[in-house]
């Protein structure tokens, strides 16, 4: 026996070793990163993304301006320098003829004139200040523009982006539970954290750099063009081989950047699992084994980074090594040219610093460009969400079931999640105000999926359930949910106090009514022995209650309501024998004219209801009261006379 235990602990650990990699979801919504793939439709995208600048409009077009100015600035206050050395090198070589470009005319004229106007004193030393005055005030230009580009800018985005996550927020309250069921927690919430933080920096920085880039770009080109085209077309003979190293690496850095990302979200996976699982690693003594995984995934992980952070760091110094060779082969082109008289010493200067600068704006645009698809790839799966199907609206003459009674009737009801497989096939029931109607039946025989049927959680595929004789799909759907208590399978309680998660049953209870529904739902006494009773602060789904007690607090939540019809999904299953028979009476004291559907697997909680439905693969194979099914000797009978030899 000893051995054969031990076998199977191996088979264990192999067939979970195997599954260790092929579990995480590699470049799955966590490892995904920056790199989010490419954007189906940018066009279509970028027009939605827009519709959430509405009414930022003005300052958006303020914001261009400012970005306009201050890449201008930038440019013109750098090229200032070109007129100051013409003039200082004119009284170290008076006679030598210099051939200033045009815009070194304009801005020597410019200067001249204004500092006659204001200076006193020798003619170059007034030129010179004045020029330095014209520089910082166009710095000084720059620097304002800058602040109110960067703040505005900010206000933008913000206020796009809490529109787009209010948006998405609002659309998953509206989407249905088929939604939900069908995919990961962590995929939906990816949506609101990676997605939209990608659409932030793409409207923040990334727009920003690709107009200031393009902008810098065409403004230098300008100037070098009229500074000197020869030296220009020294210039741009680089530009190839500049963009051609700046993709390459940049090609690379980014396939590995991705890897590191995706090995980091196995990483991350990893650990999350482990921890939060922490209770099932040391009862299976996995600790160790789960220690060697780990330290797998952090040597690729190790691996990936290496080579993540070597490429995005030689980057800077290759592409800064080439660009100073072409700054090399300018300066040595441009000191003949300026033998010759073709150029300033003023306009050379000027024009080395251009060169050295050109391909910064094409390979930032380039990066930025990337990064601006995949953001755009993130708006995408945001805005996908946001298509979803929601629940059907209701029809305009829903009926707003005034004062409903709870008499369920199911006639013919036939149900699958998917087309392909149905669930539950014809099931009739029939049920009046103030009866108690059970379930029982073997694990995944249908019982949860008849109640979400009830308050169309699902809707029917054949046949028709009536609530006082009224089709479901034509009650009002809020009207329809509020008529029904539910306590479901799996407790769920809110971050805040005792008192707060119980009124989530029916908002405007007073707090001894919340007092009084804990009391029938026999929750009151522990409460009581909480640290600060009914305001004890609950946290991460009620942690720091037992199971039982969780459940105490659903079902006091649903006592809480005045709903006609209730159902009670395994409301009991953790609490002992005596609570739940206290329970009981309370309950059906509070449902005495309601219907009650209780779902049990304890079967001597169902014992007293007025019909007990016994359900096998979807079907409804006994029905009847306690006593008729023990006296049919049926699959009832040997599910009760199982449990009573195994008590
Ligand atoms: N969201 C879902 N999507 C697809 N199939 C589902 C879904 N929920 C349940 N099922 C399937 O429907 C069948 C009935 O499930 P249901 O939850 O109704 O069982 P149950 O009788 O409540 O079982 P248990 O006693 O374990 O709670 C099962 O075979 C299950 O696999
Ligand atoms: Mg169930």
């Amino acid at each position: 026996m000893a051995r054969s235990l031990e076998q199977l602990q191996q088979q264990y650990n192999s067939i979970a070793k195997k599954n260790a990699f092929k579990q995480r979801p590699q470049g799955g919504p966590r490892g995904r990163g920056m790199m989010g793939g490419k954007p189906k439709s940018a066009k279509k995208t970028i027009a939605r993304l827009l519709t959430y600048m509405h009414g930022f409009r003005l300052r958006f077009a303020l914001v261009l301006v400012c970005m306009l100015l201050t890449t201008v600035t930038s440019l013109i206050g750098g090229y200032l320098l070109a007129p100051i050395i013409n003039k200082l090198t004119s009284v170290v070589t008076p006679d030598k003829k210099l051939n200033p470009s045009v815009f070194e005319k304009i801005a020597d004229r410019a200067i001249t004139k204004f500092a006659g106007k204001f200076f006193p004193g020798g003619e170059t030393m007034k030129y010179v200040l004045m020029a330095l005055i014209l520089l910082g005030s166009i710095y000084c230009i720059g620097v304002i523009t800058t602040y109110v580009q960067a703040r505005l800018m900010l206000s933008i985005s913000q206020g796009m982006i809490e529109r787009i996550r209010n948006d998405l927020f609002a659309k998953l309250q509206k989407l249905p539970v088929r939604f939900f069921d069908s995919r990961q927690t962590g995929e939906i919430m990816s949506r609101f954290t990676n997605d939209i933080d990608n659409i932030d920096v793409m409207i923040n920085n990334s727009f920003t750099q690709i107009v200031s880039g393009a902008v810098t770009l065409v403004g230098t080109f300008i100037f070098m063009v009229t500074t000197s085209w020869i030296l220009t077309l020294v210039t741009v003979a680089f530009i190839p081989v500049l963009l051609f190293g700046g993709f390459t690496i940049g090609k690379l850095s980014r396939k590995y950047y991705a890897a590191q990302q995706s090995a980091l979200g196995a990483v991350n996976g990893y650990i999350e699992e482990t921890v939060t699982g922490q209770k099932v690693v040391k009862v299976f003594n996995h600790e160790e084994c789960c220690v060697e995984e780990f330290s797998k995934l952090n040597n690729d992980m190790r691996d990936k980074q290496f080579k993540a952070q070597f490429w995005g760091g030689v980057t800077g110094p290759i592409m800064g090594n080439t660009s100073q060779v072409s700054y090399a082969v300018t300066v040595g082109v441009g000191g003949i040219l300026l033998i010759f008289g073709k150029i300033t010493v003023g306009g050379l200067t000027v024009f080395a610093q251009y060169s050295r600068q050109f391909a910064m704006p094409i390979n930032m645009l380039s990066q930025q460009m990337a990064t601006f698809f995949s953001a755009l790839a993130g708006a995408e799966r945001v805005f996908e969400v946001m298509d979803e199907v929601p629940e059907a609206p209701d029809a305009p003459d829903a009926n707003p079931m005034d004062n409903m009674k709870g008499h369920v009737v199911m006639e013919h009801v036939t149900f699958g999640y998917n087309p392909d497989k149905t669930v539950l096939k014809d099931i009739n029931l029939y049920a009046k105000p103030g009866q108690k109607i059970a379930f029982v039946g073997s694990t995944g025989a249908g019982k949860t999926t008849i109640t979400n049927l009830l308050n169309r959680f699902y809707d029917i595929d054949q046949g028709t359930i009536t609530i006082d004789g009224v089709n479901v799909k034509d009650i009002k759907r809020d009207v329809l949910r509020k008529n029904i208590a539910m306590v479901l399978q799996d407790t769920h309680l809110f971050s805040g106090t005792v008192m707060e998660n119980i009124r989530y049953g029916r908002l405007d209870a007073t707090d001894d009514e919340v007092i009084a529904a804990a009391k029938t739902a026999s929750a009151h006494s522990f409460i009581m022995r909480l640290s600060d009773g009914y305001q004890t602060q609950l946290d991460g789904d009620g942690a720091n209650l037992s199971q039982g007690q969780r459940q105490l607090l659903n079902i006091a939540r649903a006592a809480l309501s005045k709903a006609p019809i209730l159902v009670l999904d395994e409301a009991t299953s953790s609490v002992d024998t005596r609570t739940e028979r206290h329970i009981e009476h309370g309950m059906d004291r509070l449902m005495k004219d309601r219907t009650t559907f209780v779902i049990a697997h304890r079967l001597s909680t169902v014992r007293n209801a007025n019909a007990i439905m016994v359900l096998e693969h979807g079907e409804i194979i006994e029905r009847g009261d306690h006593d008729d099914l023990l006296e049919q000797k049926g699959r009832y009978y040997e599910l009760y006379t199982g449990a009573k030899e195994l008590d």
